[in-house]
């Protein structure tokens, strides 16, 4: 959040010193979030950021995601090409559709995370894409009243007003507390324990005190994860399409590389993506640099002493927006920061070090090799088996140039914790059809 009485920071240099370390803790900003309880994502508090940390090491870590992989491709990138494959024969010519592609990334990320996190499908678990999306967005809508009206959410006649956001909040923690209880049951019945993020929260321990989350810790955990991984994994698989539509270059060599690299093989895991494709990858970190979806600024605290930054001191107490935007367009790092070019990344692996999207640090992104996970494979997986074109009436198109040469991009909105499309269903039609290749 930005205000008078914000300082934002973008020299890299700065950015870096405030998130490194726990000593700029998170304002109070995040504590609206902690409908359930304070969480990984709410706290203040380094030590409960740490404990969280501790108890949660085995589930972002390398071995666990590998085990967790074929359920992200199988619910995720495998979900959404079938369900791409039955648009495409049932299309009117059953050789292409239009679709709206950030509502497709969208059911994808829920896909996901609803395995993950519930550990069931969302016809095992009675809802639907849109019931989970309203869930989740309800959520945010909650805790933006929370900041800025924190009786509403208590004190009648307010909680009469918001009586529907109440309600979803309510049945949104009902449903993840529901999924924790069937999975203990189940658990005395399995020989072999599932690997998910729900197992992870209920076995987390942490290895010097043996400390465990209680029921309500390990239902705000996951709302936390459920609510922090949403939107974000779903808008830059959107920003990634929409700058591979702006720049044919870029798309045409990611999909060269994607063909050649994987000619008849019907999936490409991450494993293999990360392996054989350089430059695609180099696209999904060139989107994430150039048009980050963490939202707005990373809000902290200066502590007791005051900083400095640029010559300039702020007192203790003075609020910070890291601007994460800035910090990724900066001239001291980037060169020609504004146009969309991945080959930047090409032989020069450490420059991926300083972009910002993830955050850094004391507080980093847990879930960041997650959604790489997610991200790269996705991309190399519909490059490899799907053409793209944009309908003859798209209005942000590689023709459509700003004032320094580069193609306008379709405005963005910022939503609580992510930055997406402002008008998706206007700028986020694409036709897909077969690639000629996948047909064979
Ligand atoms: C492209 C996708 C993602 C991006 C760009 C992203 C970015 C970020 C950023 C910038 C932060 C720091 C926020 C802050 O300090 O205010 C953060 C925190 C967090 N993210 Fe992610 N995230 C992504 C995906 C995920 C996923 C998939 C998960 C979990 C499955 C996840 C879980 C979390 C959690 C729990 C935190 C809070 C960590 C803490 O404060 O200590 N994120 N993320």
């Amino acid at each position: 959040m930005t205000g008078p009485g914000v300082v934002v920071i973008s020299h890299p240099e700065d950015c870096r010193i405030v998130l490194s370390t726990h000593r700029f803790a998170k304002n109070r900003f995040y504590q609206a979030f902690a409908l359930v309880e304070d969480n990984i994502y709410t706290t203040q508090s380094p030590e409960l950021a740490s404990l969280r940390r501790r108890q949660l090491r085995h589930t972002f870590s390398q071995a666990y995601l590998e085990q967790m992989e074929s359920v992200i491709f199988e619910c995720g990138i495998a979900s959404l090409m079938r369900r791409w494959d039955r648009l495409i024969e049932y299309s009117a010519d059953g050789t292409q559709f239009t679709v709206q592609y950030e509502a497709e990334f969208a059911r994808l990320a829920i896909d996901v995370i609803v395995a993950l996190g519930y550990g069931q499908s969302l016809d095992t678990l009675g809802t639907s894409h849109a019931q989970v999306a309203r869930w989740v967005h309800d959520y945010n809508v909650l805790s933006m009243i929370n900041l800025i009206l924190p009786v509403a959410c208590t004190q009648w006649p307010f909680t009469l007003v918001i009586g529907s956001l109440l309600q979803s909040k309510r049945e949104f923690v009902a449903s993840v507390a529901a999924a924790a209880a069937t999975r203990r049951e189940q658990l005395k019945h399995l020989k072999q324990r599932p690997t998910d993020i729900l197992q992870a929260l209920l076995d987390g321990e942490d290895p010097e005190s043996k400390a465990k989350m209680t029921a309500n810790q390990v239902v705000a955990e996951n709302i936390a994860i459920i609510v922090a991984s949403t939107d974000i994994v779903a808008q830059t698989l959107t920003w990634t399409l929409c700058y591979l539509m702006l720049y044919p270059e870029a798309y045409r060599q990611a999909t060269d590389e994607v063909r050649r690299m994987f000619p008849r093989q019907r999936t490409i895991s991450y494993a293999q993506a990360r392996a054989k494709l350089p430059y695609t990858e180099a696209c999904v970190y060139e989107t994430m640099r150039i048009r980050a979806a963490t939202g707005v600024f990373l809000p902290r605290v200066v502590p007791k002493g005051g900083a400095t930054f640029r010559g300039h001191f702020l007192p203790e107490g003075t609020e910070l927006g890291v601007n994460v935007a800035g910090a990724n367009h900066h001239l001291g790092t980037w060169t020609n920061p504004r146009r969309f070019v991945p080959e930047r990344f090409i032989g020069n692996e450490s420059l991926k070090q300083n972009i910002f999207t993830f955050s850094l640090g004391a507080r980093v992104c847990p879930g960041k090799n997650l959604a790489l996970m997610e991200i790269l494979p996705t991309i190399a997986n519909i490059l490899k088996s799907y053409d793209f074109t944009l309908p003859s009436n798209a209005l942000f198109t590689p023709d459509r140039l700003d004032g320094r040469g580069n193609p306008v991009v379709m405005p963005r909105s910022h939503r609580f914790t992510s930055v997406g499309p402002a008008y998706p269903d206007r700028d986020c039609q694409i036709i897909v059809s077969k690639a000629a290749d996948s047909m064979i």
